[in-house]
């Protein structure tokens, strides 16, 4: 199991002003806490609460039409190439950069085992668009477009470049080198689908995009570059199992909530900073500040009542973030909490050899990388605490399929349980909805003439 340490935010630790007595916070907050978890395993079966994430651990049948699908098309393609956005990219890049070999598509075929490479396109730069078209072989490379709503400008965009461009080389078998990820009936991608006949796969309903790494829209890309998802499913379950728990004493997800609960609304420590010790994991603070940021930045409570809360997500690196942003986390302003992800065994042990006797640098011979990175995060975490910055440390075992799958399920329920602890709804996103529609308009999709209007005068102003 992974492992959460919060000795760091403790007031015995920092002192009374910024840190927690939390042996008092959680008397306090146990029964809140037992509630807020009963209630959402209550309503997490009912349509319409957007809570059905709590359930794709169990989804055998979507494991099982994956891993045929996956099955089937082993050995065709050299490449694979998802194209979506926020919540239908974030979790798929993060896992497959956790997973797979580092700097897996330079690796020869051979060296992948036969499984292809992995392109994400989750932006619209058409130098970026146009520079990955040119060097892919389209006839050798399979689409996974992927977008719920089935219009996001950015998705259908790309897509439809793609598809023109295979289309023009491929003729009418273009079809086999499409697979869609969309809603099972909504969307105008869906109405492509069927017209075109492509694969499909669905996003399940009450699943928001940044909580749907655990459906189709991460198994499939991870299933088709060979990633283990029966073990990334036996993770989430354990971690599941886990934090039905309703004692916050015994529930880490409900813990860590707490804590960023507390930390910023009595502390003033607002800012929540993710800071892996691993490059394998850095696009985890990546999908960490979608989930913290779009869930939790609200306008209103769920009485209406205009707040504009949450907590900002910043993400960070170790130990490379260690020369740029950790000057500001010790003396700047103490309105951070600071969470590590450590790893506790890397894949490889790397030895520094005994080259140099310098005294700047001779201590470094005959150690490893490895005891230099964990010895970084350490380092840090106890200088931070000195400057009584607030700070956690989740420790993964290792990089594992099954240990990842924990880590995700875990800021999943913790997210959920700190959007009940603010009173607000965590599972609409009304601040990007709006985003979009403008630019539709802009763009000049039917029905948003009026808007196009005025958005235009303000642009020009
Ligand atoms: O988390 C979310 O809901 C968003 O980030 C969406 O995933 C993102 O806007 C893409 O939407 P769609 O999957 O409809 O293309």
């Amino acid at each position: 199991m992974i492992e959460f340490n919060y000795r760091n935010v403790c007031a015995d630790i920092l002192g009374q002003d910024k840190g927690l007595n939390l042996e008092a916070v959680f008397n306090e907050y146990e029964n809140k806490i037992s509630n807020i978890i009963l209630d959402l395993n209550l309503r997490k079966d009912k349509p319409g609460q957007w809570l059905q994430w709590m359930n794709l651990g169990y989804n055998e049948e979507t494991v099982w039409y994956v891993k045929e699908y996956a099955a089937m098309v082993e050995g065709r393609f050299d490449n694979i190439l998802v194209l979506g956005i926020g919540g239908s990219a974030l979790g798929s890049i993060a896992m497959c950069e956790a997973l797979l070999k580092p700097y897996w598509n330079m690796l020869s075929k051979e060296e992948r085992g036969g499984l292809p490479r992995i392109f994400f396109l989750d932006n619209i730069d058409p130098d970026q668009i146009n520079a990955l078209l040119d060097m892919l072989d389209l006839k050798k490379t399979l689409v996974n477009v992927i977008t719920k709503s089935g219009s996001t400008a950015e998705t259908m965009s790309q897509f439809m470049i793609i598809k023109d461009r295979m289309q023009n080389i491929l003729g009418d078998d273009y079809r086999k080198n499409i697979v869609a990820t969309t809603d099972k009936q909504s969307g105008i991608l869906r109405q492509i689908a069927n017209e075109e006949g492509y694969k499909t796969f669905v996003v399940p309903d009450d699943v928001g995009g940044r909580f749907s790494v655990f459906s189709a829209v991460g198994l499939v890309p991870m299933a088709l570059v060979g990633i283990d998802i029966d073990e990334i499913m036996e993770g989430v379950k354990v971690m599941d199992l886990t934090l039905k728990n309703t004692d916050v004493r015994k529930n880490i997800a409900a813990q860590n909530a707490l804590i960023h609960y507390l930390m910023d609304t009595q502390k003033g420590n607002y800012i929540s900073v993710m800071m892996p010790y691993s490059s394998r994991l850095k696009y985890v603070a990546d999908w960490y500040v979608q989930l913290w940021a779009e869930s939790l930045g609200k306008e209103v409570d769920r009485n209406g009542n205009k707040i504009n809360i949450g907590p900002t997500p910043i993400k960070a690196l170790g130990a490379t973030d260690q020369h740029s942003q950790i000057q500001l986390y010790n003396e700047g302003k103490n309105d951070k909490i600071i969470t590590f992800i450590r790893v506790g065994e890397f894949d490889t042990t790397l030895e520094i050899p005994k080259i140099f006797e310098y005294t700047g640098i001779g201590y470094l011979g005959g150690n490893t990388i490895n005891n230099l990175i964990n010895a970084e995060a350490d380092s840090t975490a106890v200088a931070l605490t000195d400057f009584k910055r607030p700070n956690l440390t989740i420790t993964l075992p290792k990089i594992t399929a099954g240990n990842l799958a924990q880590l995700f399920y875990m800021l999943e329920v913790q997210t959920a349980i700190i959007g009940e602890l603010y009173n607000i709804n965590a599972f609409n996103q009304p601040g990007v909805e709006q985003a979009k529609n403008y630019t539709y308009a802009l763009m000049g999709r039917a029905g948003y003439e009026e808007s196009k209007e005025e958005l235009t005068q303000k642009i020009s102003r």
